[in-house]
């Protein structure tokens, strides 16, 4: 999914950074083809910094456009390896997949080069919890 990555990639330029220097840029694909981005927030106290995979999810929530969400795409960093999503953002990955009542695709890259590697939600956060523990079952938006 290159085109994808290419667009976390282009997100990085809007990371607000100053702290970590850590820019990272996050895409998701929606099943219409278009191609929402977020990039990481850092906030002076640290702890309050936001994620680009959870400002990306929550900006296509405010879209209303969660139930769409086909493909997520996550990219940046300062090193060549690729970019593992935090355990917050895989827990919001997770509520994203189950609102949209499909499989997601993860795609996690470097800031360049060609290393990307495609993962599922439950492999990044397996037996998660989720709206079932909590009894509610009708997750998908009409
Ligand atoms: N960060 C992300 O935005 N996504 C990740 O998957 C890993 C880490 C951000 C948080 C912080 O702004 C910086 O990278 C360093 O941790």
């Amino acid at each position: 999914m290159a085109a994808l990555v290419d667009a976390a990639r282009g997100a990085m330029a809007h990371a607000h950074a100053p702290y970590s220097g850590f820019a990272v840029g996050a895409a998701v694909l929606l099943t219409d083809g278009q191609i929402v981005t977020g990039a990481n927030f850092e906030n002076a106290s640290y702890g309050l910094s936001l994620c680009a995979e959870t400002v990306v999810l929550a900006t296509v929530n405010s879209l209303g456009r969660l139930a769409d969400v086909e493909a997520i795409a996550v990219a940046g960093g300062t090193q060549s390896a690729i970019v593992a999503p935090c355990g917050r953002c895989r827990q919001v990955m997770h509520e994203a997949q189950e609102i949209a009542g499909r499989h997601l695709p993860v795609y996690c890259a470097a800031a360049s080069g060609d290393a990307m590697t495609e993962y599922s939600v439950a492999a990044l956060l397996p037996r998660a919890f989720g709206p079932a523990d909590l009894g509610v079952t009708r997750k998908k938006k009409s």
